[in-house]
């Protein structure tokens, strides 16, 4: 007969609580908590997703259909005055300043190597080297860190492409656009993306 009372069977028992003890509560279940939270990258890419989806729903959805295909109303840069809707650029930035404004942790711009509005030409050297790989490599995203004063960023760059022929027709026709020759699929510029790392 066992003698459960033995010394070395009442260690085994406490060991074996231990063990299922610290199973317990280290967070074994599917409700682990990232160890080290989000990286700067994949916090980078899921806003992004969101903005690229935001715009291309605006553009196809609304000014597209809209202005080419319905013919009901104008895109114009004074959209106020001409009682027209806001340009997508446009209504890309409002965003960004409305979201600037409660200093969620990161900034964002659509820039581009042919700008219509010279505001929107690359300055930093990230901009430069991002917004020229995006136009050579498509499909990929651009990923650098940059001081700027003296805060260091995560600077991510992604293409922004022609998803509307309202895209192409617009910027090839505009006087002020240094690039007339842009196609669906072209890359037209890039969103610019920054996450202060300090
Ligand atoms: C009806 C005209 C129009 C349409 C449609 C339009 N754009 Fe623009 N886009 C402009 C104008 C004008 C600007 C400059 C506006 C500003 O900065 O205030 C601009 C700005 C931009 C910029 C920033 C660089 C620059 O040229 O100043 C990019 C990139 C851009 N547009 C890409 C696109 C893409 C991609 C689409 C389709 C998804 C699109 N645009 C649709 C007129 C248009």
């Amino acid at each position: 007969m066992k003698n459960w009372k033995h010394p070395a069977i009442h260690r085994m028992r406490l060991l074996a609580l231990f063990v299922f003890l610290v199973l317990a509560f280290s967070g074994c279940g599917t409700e682990k908590p990232e160890v080290n939270g989000i990286s700067p990258q994949k916090m980078a890419d899921a806003l992004h997703a969101v903005m690229e989806a935001d715009r291309t729903v605006y553009t196809q959805k609304v000014v597209n259909r809209l202005m080419e295909e319905e013919q009901v109303i104008e895109a114009s840069e004074h959209w106020e005055d001409d009682k027209a809707l806001p340009l997508p650029a446009q209504m890309f930035r409002m965003g960004a300043e409305m979201a600037s404004e409660q200093d969620a942790g990161f900034t964002y711009a659509l820039l581009s190597m042919w700008p219509i509005n010279k505001q929107n030409a690359p300055k930093t050297g990230a901009e430069k080297a991002g917004l020229k790989y995006v136009a050579d490599n498509p499909s990929e995203n651009y990923y650098t860190e940059e001081k700027l004063g003296d805060t260091t960023y995560f600077t991510a760059v992604y293409a922004d492409t022609a998803v509307a022929h309202a895209c192409i027709n617009c910027h090839n026709a505009h006087q002020d656009s240094p690039r007339t020759d842009f196609e669906i699929g072209t890359v037209m510029g890039g969103i610019v993306l920054r996450i202060p790392l300090d």
